[in-house]
């Protein structure tokens, strides 16, 4: 279906040049969807916490694994989404997601015990990761290269977007049931609500999949030559040489490895070296703890003495300065280049976060901080999330949607983006433990990432500004 909507809107627009960047404008930003939904929902379940441990009086213990549940699920999206994507299109794959996004949704708003809960947000979790791979492999996939960097950050952006909009949604939920996660609204709990209204997005997200063409590289690839000049022809223009652009594609294609898992096995360590660094670039930007600072903020101020108030105000203001960042990245990514660009951001993190170790170091005993300190913490822990932003944000997501040679694209993005999920898991599932065994210490560990990223950059990652997909290898 969606391929003859396709073709009568690429024979359309050939004529109709050079509005063809709008286009690839619009079809980015529909893709980019699922970031959105990523970062919704994964950080929805903030503003419901304290609603799902009175409601099912369970322990802190307990409620950590029923969060970070989502995050296997997440893994075992990212893990499969690829191999699916190339046997059935990255459309169908966006659908799937938006299908599980739209059940997740309705089930955790309407749980009937902790267990069925927990299975919701696993499917909803398996619905980001599929989102987190097809995003950024169909945007780069079907955009041209000159714009393709900050065509990818689209999706670094919908997934801030998302993050900001979902507090903002919960807030405004949270008072109108009267500042209590257990009010009620519209039949239910405010922190079912919370969870439910994601059904909004993710209905969206499937209805737009119907309006956007599949990725010409999947349609050479299972033979059908004529569908992909006609996207060809929508996204990279009338000028474009069709004929050429497909040989050049299918040629690369041929010389590369099959897209399963078994082939991105090889070289000395077990899986192909561009396959590691992939990795590598996912567990560092996680491994900085990036995701402290957004599943745990509020917690986090008022360990160190601020009231409940303010912090989650100064949650709220470092998600707009995550948009802030990623708006500056988006126009120098294709300007100064990936690599430049998460350089700055490292030595930015690291400066940061040795700052907040510092001013957690005086923490008294009745867990506040001085003032001269918990200023010092506020402003390194904004001036973190401003680096990261411009930086690790959105490069990896840029960089694992182009970096990997065609025919191993989706697997390897799919091997990737696990690793990411997992090492997501692995910060999130340990920083209350660490925090309670040391606030500052656990700053210490993650500043220490951040400076291991700069030599792993310098040695390991290439650039990747301005060249085609089809000369990466
Ligand atoms: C990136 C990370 C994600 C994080 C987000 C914050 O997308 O992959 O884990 O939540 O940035 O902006």
């Amino acid at each position: 279906m969606t391929s003859t909507t396709t073709a009568a809107k690429g024979s359309e627009s050939r004529k109709a040049q050079p509005d063809h960047l709008g286009h690839v404008i619009f079809i980015t930003a529909a893709a980019a969807m699922g970031g959105f939904l990523f970062g919704y929902d994964s950080s929805v379940i903030n503003g419901a916490v304290e609603g799902i441990r009175h409601k099912y009086d369970i322990g802190s213990a307990a409620l950590a694994q029923v969060i970070a549940i989502a995050l296997i699920g997440c893994a075992i999206g990212a893990a499969t989404a690829g191999r699916v994507a190339d046997r059935i299109g990255r459309i169908r794959v966006m659908q799937i997601s938006a299908a599980l996004f739209t059940v997740s949704a309705v089930g955790s708003a309407v749980p009937f015990a902790l267990w069925d809960l927990a299975l919701w947000r696993v499917l909803g979790g398996i619905a980001i990761g599929m989102a987190s791979v097809i995003g950024p492999a169909y945007i780069a996939e079907v955009s041209p290269p000159a714009y393709r960097g900050r065509l990818g950050s689209f999706q670094q952006a919908a997934i801030v977007v998302g993050i900001a909009v979902s507090q903002l949604v919960n807030w405004g939920i949270l008072n109108a049931a009267g500042g209590d996660q257990r009010g009620h609204l519209l039949g239910i709990e405010a922190w079912q609500l919370m969870l439910g209204v994601m059904v909004v997005p993710a209905v969206l997200y499937g209805l737009l999949s119907f309006a956007i063409p599949e990725s010409p590289r999947f349609l050479i690839s299972v033979g059908k030559l004529d569908k992909a000049k006609t996207v060809l022809a929508e996204v990279e223009g009338k000028g474009t040489d069709l004929d050429a652009r497909v040989a050049e594609i299918e040629h690369a294609m041929h010389n590369e490895q099959k897209s399963t898992f078994k082939d991105l096995l090889g070289g000395r360590f077990g899986l192909l070296p561009i396959v590691w660094i992939g990795i590598g670039l996912s567990v560092f930007q996680q491994f900085v703890g990036i995701n402290v600072a957004f599943y745990y903020s509020s917690t986090l101020w008022q360990s160190v003495g601020i009231n409940p108030e303010s912090s989650f105000f100064y949650s709220f203001t470092t998600s707009i300065i995550n948009i802030v960042g990623t708006v500056i990245a988006m126009v120098l990514v294709d300007r100064i280049g990936r690599k430049p660009l998460a350089l700055v951001g490292s030595v930015g993190m690291a400066v940061s976060l040795a700052l907040e170790a510092w001013a957690f170091a005086s923490k008294s005993a009745d867990g506040t901080l001085p003032t001269g300190q918990g200023t010092v913490a506020l402003i390194a822990a904004h001036a973190f999330v401003l680096f990261f932003a411009l930086s690790w944000g959105v490069v990896v997501w840029v960089f694992l949607g182009e970096m990997f040679p065609n025919r191993i694209r989706a697997a390897a993005l799919g091997v990737a983006a696990s690793a990411q999920w997992i090492a997501n898991w692995a910060i999130t599932a340990s920083f209350p433990s660490l925090a309670d065994w040391n606030l500052s210490g656990a700053y210490i560990i993650y500043a220490v990432f951040a400076v291991l990223s700069i030599p792993f950059v310098m040695k390991f990652v290439k650039e990747t500004k301005g060249k085609a997909l089809e000369e990466m290898g």
